[in-house]
């Protein structure tokens, strides 16, 4: 992991632009809120899902980058006043505290382009064109977007489980799904029966991944997560741990996370580092 991180820490801060190039205020806070911190867990799903499909290193790189300018430029939206209005994100204050909101909004868009432009300038192989409309796909209103969208819409409003799901399926698991995909069209095509089973690995730890933030933001401290505490809570966001309580969150946590395995079964080995991963998302501490 920590090899795969340093990796992806110097492959980003390669593709952004130099913090000297004009507009220098934009492209020091592209780089403030990319660089130095976060888990990057989507460029791990990236490495893991293309080594299991036998993927060039170089082709991960620039699809981990992608992925991971996607979810950057999210969270920077996600902390503005008009969102979550979060001051605190990685143990920094956020890019709209640091900077400020127009910088802010202009870092999120550029981020957005720069992972297109990165996935379409690099040669990622036959299937390129069906990555780039994939990472769209997962961003925009029917993937990331459009789940903040429901996110917003549903504040203060009690969610039965199936739109719970589909919020959480889209706001987070989108951009998990699409980071397992990503890794394995990089490499040699799979059989049918396997992408149907990586699919539903990719989906179910999606889920789980926004399963777990909602438990851990009423269990763990602001120190620890990097973020403030007890804002879900505070701000009567729909949460797995508003609905179920906690302990029920976090039996569907456990049963997430087999689900997920369960999925990889037809891979044998070459899903070591994927299985590894199901456990950190579920058992992580931030
Ligand atoms: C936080 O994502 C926002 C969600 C989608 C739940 P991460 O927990 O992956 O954040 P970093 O990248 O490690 O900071
Ligand atoms: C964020 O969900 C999802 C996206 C950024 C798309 P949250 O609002 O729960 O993420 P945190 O807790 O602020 O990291
Ligand atoms: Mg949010
Ligand atoms: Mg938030
Ligand atoms: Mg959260």
């Amino acid at each position: 992991m920590a090899a795969t991180q340093a990796r992806t820490e110097t492959a980003l801060a390669r593709c952004l632009p130099a913090a000297e190039t004009i507009p220098q205020r934009l492209h020091d806070a592209m780089r403030y809120a990319t660089l130095g911190g976060g888990k990057r867990v989507r460029p791990l799903l990236v490495f893991a899902a293309g080594e299991l499909a036998g993927a060039d290193a170089a082709r991960l790189d620039v699809a981990a980058c992608a992925v991971e300018l996607i979810h950057a430029y999210s969270l920077v939206h996600d902390d503005l006043p008009c969102m979550d209005d979060d001051v605190l994100r990685r143990g920094r204050p956020t890019c709209h505290v640091e900077y400020d909101e127009p910088t802010a909004l202009l870092v999120g868009d550029s981020l957005q382009t720069l992972a297109f432009e990165l996935l379409a300038s690099q040669p990622l192989g036959e299937r390129q064109l069906e990555m780039i409309a994939l990472l769209a796909h997962a961003s925009g209103s029917r993937g990331m977007a459009g789940g903040q969208a429901i996110d917003l819409a549903s504040v203060g409003k009690p969610l039965e489980q199936v739109e719970l799901e589909l919020m959480h399926a889209l706001k987070t698991g989108a951009l998990i799904r699409a980071a397992v995909l990503l890794g394995a069209l990089a490499g040699e095509p799979l059989s049918e029966t396997e992408r149907q089973q990586l699919d539903r690995f990719a989906k179910r730890a999606g889920l789980l991944f926004q399963v777990v933030d909602d438990i851990l933001d009423c269990t763990a401290s602001t120190a620890t997560l990097g973020k403030t505490a007890g804002k879900d809570e505070a701000a009567d966001k729909p949460t797995y741990v508003a609905l179920l309580g906690l302990e029920r969150a976090r039996a569907y946590a456990d049963e997430l996370r087999s689900e997920a395995l369960a999925a990889l079964n037809c891979f044998g080995q070459r899903a070591d580092r994927l299985i590894q991963l199901a456990d950190f998302i579920c058992h992580r501490q931030f």
